[in-house]
């Protein structure tokens, strides 16, 4: 992996799926319950898979994590933790408010990860660690990932 600042974050060259899920390891154990994590990036960029890989770290008998596209929302209540994995993207079509998806018990009790964070609209956090996976041109299997922290997680990462 290589690495590299800017001023906005935290830049990683993500060369597969793999490297993704090593990364996705190492973001991990920096959270806790109340956390938010903000993934960005087109369809098909690897959010789910970030998503997927995180949980298995946290608990490898986690079983399938499947995306959350018509569910909109999965719960895993691992051993330490309880990770609430929302899919935001048809929240809209489907007309059904955050809250009903359980946003605040989220907030409370777990961890939410949460793909097509900006349909939180004044929900979104202050505190808030944002990971972007870009596409890189010409190239299947690598990402561009950007981790950008906001509020109190500037100090965490
Ligand atoms: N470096 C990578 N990181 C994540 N996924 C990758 C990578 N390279 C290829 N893929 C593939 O891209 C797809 C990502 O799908 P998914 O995680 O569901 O995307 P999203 O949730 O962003 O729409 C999967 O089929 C995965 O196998
Ligand atoms: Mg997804």
């Amino acid at each position: 992996m290589q690495d590299n600042r800017n001023r906005t974050g935290r830049t990683l060259i993500i060369k597969d799926e793999t490297a993704l899920a090593a990364f996705a390891a190492r973001i991990a154990p920096l959270l806790k319950t109340g956390d938010v994590v903000a993934l960005r990036g087109d369809l098909g960029a690897g959010k789910s898979a970030f998503a997927r890989a995180l949980i298995h770290t946290l608990s490898p008998d986690a079983g399938e994590v499947p995306s959350p596209t018509f569910t909109l929302v999965q719960v895993y209540d691992l051993p330490q933790i309880s990770i609430w994995h929302f899919d935001l993207y048809r929240l809209e079509e489907k007309e059904m408010d955050i809250l009903e998806l359980g946003w605040d018990e989220a907030r409370r009790s777990g961890v939410s990860l949460v793909e097509w964070p900006d349909r939180l609209g004044g929900l979104l956090p202050k505190d808030l660690l944002e990971i972007n996976i870009d596409f890189i041109k010409d190239s299947e299997n690598s990402r561009l990932v950007t981790m950008i922290p906001y509020g109190a997680w500037r100090e965490r990462v």
